[in-house]
């Protein structure tokens, strides 16, 4: 991403608690993810929404470890992504780093978890996705975001 000119502004570990164990017992059982935030370049602007952060952190700043369950059986209703995300994780991404109405744009959305997160959140949304399966079943959880929506 450096070669390509983007800034990296922090890297970010989501710790998974519930990671299922690793059947061979002969590595030590994956339970990360990491995610790179990066602004489009050295001089871009970009939106931090700190006090948020801190006040969903009881008041403490929010760190780059992150520990979140994998999605919930009902965040898989519609149908089933082989690497979906869970609503929580996207949430916290969109609301550190966008304002009410901005457009998020992802280009991978896979069941557009994404998607879900931005229309809770009040953002607008564009998915990408190469396969018509992932695409159909965004549009289901799209259309059923979640309670308020
Ligand atoms: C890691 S998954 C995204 C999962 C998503 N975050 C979720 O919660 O469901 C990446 C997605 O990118 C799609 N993909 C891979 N290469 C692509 C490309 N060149 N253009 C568009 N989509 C692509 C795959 O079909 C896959 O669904």
């Amino acid at each position: 991403m450096q070669q390509a000119g983007f800034k990296i502004l922090n890297d970010i570990i989501w710790y998974k608690r519930n990671a299922p164990p690793n059947l061979s017992c002969r590595y030590f059982t994956h339970s990360t993810e990491i995610i790179l935030w990066a602004a489009k370049n050295t001089k871009s602007r970009h939106c931090f929404n700190y006090r948020l952060m801190k006040e969903i952190n009881h008041g403490k700043q929010m760190r780059n470890v992150w520990e979140m369950s994998s999605p919930a059986a009902e965040e898989k209703k519609f149908g089933k992504h082989p690497t979906q995300k869970p609503v929580e994780l996207l949430k916290r991404i969109i609301a550190a780093s966008t304002q009410n109405g901005d457009l998020v744009i992802d280009p991978f959305c896979g069941s557009s978890t994404t998607g879900v997160a931005a229309l809770l959140l009040n953002r607008k949304y564009i998915g990408i996705d190469l396969e018509t399966d992932y695409m159909k079943l965004s549009a289901s959880r799209l259309k059923n975001p979640g309670p308020g929506k």
